[in-house]
């Protein structure tokens, strides 16, 4: 399993979910893993878990929507591993407490606008220069099935990752050059804990049924990251990928 072999992966949010088994298998490709995750506990665990399967990890408490927490992120990826290759901007999500722009209380946009779209900001704003250090590299962002179709019903949600979306876009085009792809994943419903904690039963979900493939899983969504990440996806930039069992096409 050499997909990513010697490269050197940031990972933010990897704690659970997606985020955390992108870095068990990006670990299992190869990669070295930095886990850039605001829980300790969960953040911990998932480094040794790496580690107690033969991988290399390095944990560093992280709050993605604080400047000098992602620069530090960054810097100490650099200092454990010696570089960095990949960066993937995972961590987010909505809560229940996202809906209408006339109801959202406010504190919940700037929260998701500090996480899904200023956190992804921050993730490329401090990763950018050590991926030109290496002579290039690979970001991946996290936009969701909601950008790619606007729909209605966590307003706050669905305008930051439409802000990621087309962030992605600008930045395949200003990194070209550099060596760097920047694209984007846009998963649709995954049954992660956070997910199933708010629908409940996810199969039930009308986005879910609506979807020709169902429900997917964090897997799912991480082996499409671990292609964006790897030279097998050398000629993709700007791309919006969808990983949503077909629920776009609908
Ligand atoms: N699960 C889905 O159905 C779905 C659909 C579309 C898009 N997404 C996107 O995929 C990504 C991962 O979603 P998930 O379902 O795996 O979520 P999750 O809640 O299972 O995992 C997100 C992780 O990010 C961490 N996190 C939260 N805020 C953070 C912060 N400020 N700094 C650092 N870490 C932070 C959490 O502690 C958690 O470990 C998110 O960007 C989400 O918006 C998920």
């Amino acid at each position: 399993m050499t997909r990513l072999q010697d490269k050197i992966a940031l990972i933010t949010g990897a704690g659970t979910g997606i985020g955390r088994a992108a870095a068990e298998l990006f670990a299992a490709e190869g990669a070295a893993v930095l886990v850039a995750e605001i829980n300790s506990d969960s953040g911990a665990a998932t480094a040794a878990a790496i580690e107690a399967a033969g991988g290399r990890a390095h944990f560093v408490a992280t709050d993605v929507s604080e400047p000098a927490e992602v620069e530090r992120a960054v810097a100490e990826c650099v200092s454990a591993f010696g570089g960095l290759d990949i960066l993937y901007n995972n961590a987010g999500g909505a809560t229940a407490d996202d809906g209408k722009v006339t109801e959202i209380p406010l504190a919940e946009f700037w929260r998701t606008m500090g996480v899904d779209l200023f956190g992804t900001f921050l993730g490329c704003r401090f990763a950018i220069p050590q991926l030109i250090e290496r002579g290039g590299g690979a970001i991946i962002n996290t936009t969701s099935i909601r950008a790619m179709k606007a729909t209605q019903g966590a307003d706050a949600y669905t305008a930051a990752k439409g802000g990621v979306l087309t962030l992605t876009k600008a930045l395949a085009q200003e990194l070209g050059e550099q060596g760097i792809r920047v694209n984007a994943v846009a998963p649709g419903v995954v049954a992660t804990e956070r997910v199933k904690a708010i629908l409940g039963d996810v199969a039930a979900n009308p986005l879910a049924r609506a979807t020709p493939l169902g429900f997917g899983t964090p897997e799912e969504v991480a082996r499409t990251a671990l292609f964006l990440a790897s030279d097998e996806a050398r000629w993709i930039t700007g791309a919006i990928i969808p990983v949503d069992g077909g629920a776009a096409a609908v």
